[in-house]
């Protein structure tokens, strides 16, 4: 039967690749990244087979959390070009039939955005309300917080304000103080700042933090984290029970997703890290919610093939038939995929990635296999997340084009280290190599879009025998099985049918011939049309 998928909105269909604006193209000669090396790039994306790119932030800002501090959230930042260069990298994707999706960061704003600026001027000032501002409790020992509201970046939540002597909020940085979603007039500007960006054209925003925009109403104490281990990081200690995912976030989203579903096609996505019984609250009811709340197991699980299985399976029947599922193996906060497991294990992830129901989100270099990237001290951005374990230097480095200075990716020495490895693993080698995984992800890519069934069929458990993971996608009379072998010894899947099928994709190195029983070799994996 001939499926045709122009029903499905293109979310559904399409992968989306995220792209860390200032480690993509620098075209200016200053070693940071701008929309006019992303215009320059765009050909790379298209080749590449993924359908829209999403941009970590673009728009003004001191840069203290690298664009998550905004001070005007509808201007570009200089760093990275201008509203015109913006307009032309818009039009350039939706000429090659690409969508383009920002990032939306409403929970707090920079200190320096004029709204904090007004609203630390004094207590009285109208926009004192736009922030979360409280008074200090006073006991013996003097002046406290108001809670006991940790920062996830560590430390007090609370800043105080020795001219006005009250406290802020800030989730993150004290660079970033949370505006106070309670209030009617954040709730209208921020809309105002979406349909800004919409009007423009733009196909959607991944919506920073989303979890966090409603706290509790009487901002009470935290609970104590019973699981919390003496020499933990202090923003353990407490168990985020009042400080995030409070029932008003679901309105605040209501009213967010109204406006998007006014414009033909626009995607709303969550940034949320939840438990799953509370991240899946977040698809709301009756199409009100996010229409993807990302789903972050597979870069949070332990990469073990009966804890993905688990995993898959109980995602897949948590959700509701309206729920669209969505994967990912990295972003810019979080280890690379090839350091959390190794090269092997990442080739089998994303056999996973794009082959598992639900919209695949890549992050830019993980289909060139790079790894973190050791950053010396002295080279260190993230300063506030200094140690080691913490730091996202590594898996924020220069996108690595080819085996000229500094990668190709700038002629200045780029803002982060270039890899060491970039003279070997770059896209102008990887291109010519079919061992590569460059042309593995472009191979696997092919194969899924050309696949309605891997796209849009259902998922069907099959079974995990010994390390070996088997399941199906299903659409009508479209069968295709999925079989990974996440172990390093060969495993025999025997096969339901006496026809074996064909061959639609296979680590190299897998054996191509069906039989009724197959036998995958260590760490390998086969994608099979079934007859
Ligand atoms: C999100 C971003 C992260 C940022 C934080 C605060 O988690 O992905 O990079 O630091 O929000 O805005």
């Amino acid at each position: 039967m001939q499926h045709s998928l122009d029903s499905y909105p293109w979310w559904k269909t399409g992968i989306i690749y995220q792209i860390y604006p200032r480690s993509f193209q620098d075209t200016t000669h200053d070693g940071t990244g701008d929309l006019p090396g992303i215009i320059q790039r765009l050909d790379y994306l298209q080749k590449l087979g993924v359908q829209a790119a999403w941009l970590s932030p673009i728009f003004r800002s001191p840069m203290a959390d690298f664009g998550y501090d905004i001070s005007d959230y509808t201007a570009i930042d200089p760093l990275f070009g201008s509203m015109a260069d913006f307009a032309e990298l818009l039009e350039q994707t939706h000429r090659r039939g690409m969508k383009l999706i920002l990032d939306l960061v409403p929970n707090h704003s920079s200190d320096q955005h004029a709204w904090f600026q007004e609203s630390r001027a004094s207590r009285d000032n109208p926009k004192r309300d736009w922030y979360l501002w409280k008074d200090p409790i006073y006991d013996k020992d003097g002046k406290r917080p108001p809670n006991n509201w940790q920062s996830v970046f560590g430390g007090s939540a609370w800043e105080w304000d020795e001219a006005t002597r009250q406290y802020y909020y800030h989730a993150f940085l004290k660079e970033q103080p949370d505006l106070n979603w309670r209030n009617p007039a954040v709730q209208r500007a921020m809309l105002e700042v979406m349909r800004f960006w919409l009007e423009k054209g733009v196909d959607g925003f991944r919506v920073d933090v989303i979890w966090h925009l409603g706290k509790d109403e009487q901002f009470r104490d935290n609970p104590p984290n019973p699981d919390y281990q003496e020499g933990e990081p202090d923003e353990k200690r407490y168990l985020r029970v009042y400080s995030e995912d409070q029932p008003i976030v679901h309105d605040l989203i209501a009213d967010m997703r109204q406006l998007v579903d006014r414009y033909d096609n626009r995607l709303l996505i969550g940034e949320i890290y939840l438990p799953l019984h509370r991240l899946l609250t977040y698809y709301g009811q009756n199409n009100d919610g996010v229409h993807l709340p990302f789903n972050f197991q597979l870069i949070l699980m332990d990469w073990k093939a009966d804890d993905i299985y688990a995993y898959v399976n109980r995602y897949e029947g948590a959700l509701s038939p309206g729920d669209w599922p969505n994967w990912v193996l990295g972003n810019h906060d979080q280890p690379r995929i090839v350091s959390r497991t190794s090269p092997a294990q990442a080739r089998l992830a994303a056999v996973l990635l794009l082959t598992l129901r639900g919209t695949p989100i890549m992050y830019y270099g993980d289909e060139l296999g790079m790894p973190d990237t050791e950053v010396p001290p002295h080279r260190r951005q993230d300063l506030k997340h200094t140690d080691s374990a913490t730091n996202r230097d590594p898996q924020r480095t220069p996108m690595q084009w080819s085996d000229e200075d500094y990668a190709g990716f700038s002629t200045a020495e780029p803002w982060l280290p270039v890899a060491d490895d970039y003279a070997q693993r770059n896209v102008k080698q990887q291109k010519e190599d079919a061992e590569s995984m460059l042309s593995f992800y472009r191979r696997l890519i092919a194969v899924r879009q050309q696949e309605p069934a891997l796209q849009v069929g259902d998922f069907v458990p099959v079974g995990l025998e010994g390390e070996l993971m088997a399941y199906q996608r299903v659409l009508d009379d479209r069968k295709v099985l999925v079989l990974i072998n996440f172990g390093k010894k060969p495993v025999t899947h025997s096969m339901s049918t006496d026809s074996p099928g064909s061959v639609l994709f296979a680590t190299a190195g897998a054996s191509q011939s069906l039989s009724d029983k197959i036998t995958l070799e260590g760490e390998e994996a086969l994608v099979i049309k079934l007859p």
